[in-house]
């Protein structure tokens, strides 16, 4: 007797069947997503099952990963109808998580940097497809604004500063990565290679803002004063922007999510040394 297979197993079943591929194992399973390894046609292969239509991104992911120079991401083998399977190249190796947690911070650091600046320089075609940051932020922080007027706190609103002069001083937007974190970075031996893109239009240092925070918690403010400093430093090096210009994004994407539940009791936030840890760092970037 056949044993049952659940409704992913078969969707994986029914496209391998389709796209001639043999699935090894299940390597990872998100919220959104299941990732097989498999041997396709075109070599080692990880398919990437989406759970929802337009989780992929609404097509800017794929179309981001197909503009990429080779070497930059995994090349793009197949993709079905709906979006919902994504056929790429296998990526040998591990995600630079490992560097960091094996204390190798700064090593960590400079490939997220080089990844970063190899998308920076790629030629995409259609920028217009790739949402911008911008609006999106700023909705977002007049919601909080509507929604916690009177009791939102001087952490809040010195952030929405730090947005407004973001705003104001930005000269240039290209496409970015959008989800650049050491998760999404797999060291392969040919260098680091970038997975999971968001496909996004903004200023250049926003690329950096959500990988010079993180893992945080698990880091007394101190600590994360010094680490979030060095790295905003490796990550501005080859870039004409200062490292307190990522430091003030990573304040305007941090703060929404330490004030996530305005009505509750946000003094006793977990999260809330760390923002005022990043609005020190950030401090006289406004004048
Ligand atoms: N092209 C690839 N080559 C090798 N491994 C991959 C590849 N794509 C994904 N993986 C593996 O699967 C894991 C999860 O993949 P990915 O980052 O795309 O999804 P996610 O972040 O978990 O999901 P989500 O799309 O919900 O953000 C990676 O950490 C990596 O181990
Ligand atoms: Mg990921």
């Amino acid at each position: 007797m056949r044993l049952k297979e659940n409704p992913d197993q078969m969707t994986a079943r029914a496209i391998a069947a389709r796209w001639g591929l043999e699935i090894h194992c299940k390597v990872a399973e998100t919220k959104r997503a299941d990732i097989y390894k498999t041997t396709s046609p075109q070599g080692s292969a990880a398919l990437k099952l989406y759970k929802k239509i337009g989780a992929s991104g609404e097509g800017a992911a794929i179309q981001f990963m197909r503009d990429l120079p080779p070497n930059v991401g995994p090349r793009i083998y197949r993709i079905n109808f709906l979006r919902t399977a994504v056929l790429m190249e296998w990526l040998e190796g591990h995600t630079i998580e490992n560097l960091v947690a094996s204390n190798d911070d700064c090593g960590a650091m400079k490939h997220l940097a080089t990844t970063a600046n190899a998308i920076g320089a790629a030629n995409f075609k259609y920028q217009f497809i790739y949402k911008r940051v911008i609006p999106k932020l700023q909705r977002k922080f007049a919601t909080y604004l509507a929604r916690s007027n009177e009791t939102m706190s001087v952490e809040l609103k010195q952030a929405m500063r730090h947005l407004d002069h973001l705003v104001k001083t930005t000269t240039k937007e290209r496409v970015v990565h959008g989800d650049l974190h050491f998760g999404n970075i797999i060291l392969t031996p040919e260098g680091p290679r970038m997975i999971d893109p968001k496909g996004l239009r903004c200023d250049p240092a926003f690329e950096f803002a959500k990988s010079i925070c993180r893992p945080f918690g698990e880091i007394p403010p101190d600590d994360f004063a010094a680490r979030t400093k060095k790295r905003a430093e490796i990550c501005a090096a080859d870039n004409d922007f200062d490292p307190s210009r990522i430091i003030q994004w990573a304040v305007v994407r941090f703060a929404p999510r330490t004030f996530h539940q305005p009505d509750k009791n946000t003094n006793s936030h977990a999260l809330r040394p760390y923002l005022k840890t990043l609005l020190d760092l950030t401090e006289g970037a406004l004048s």
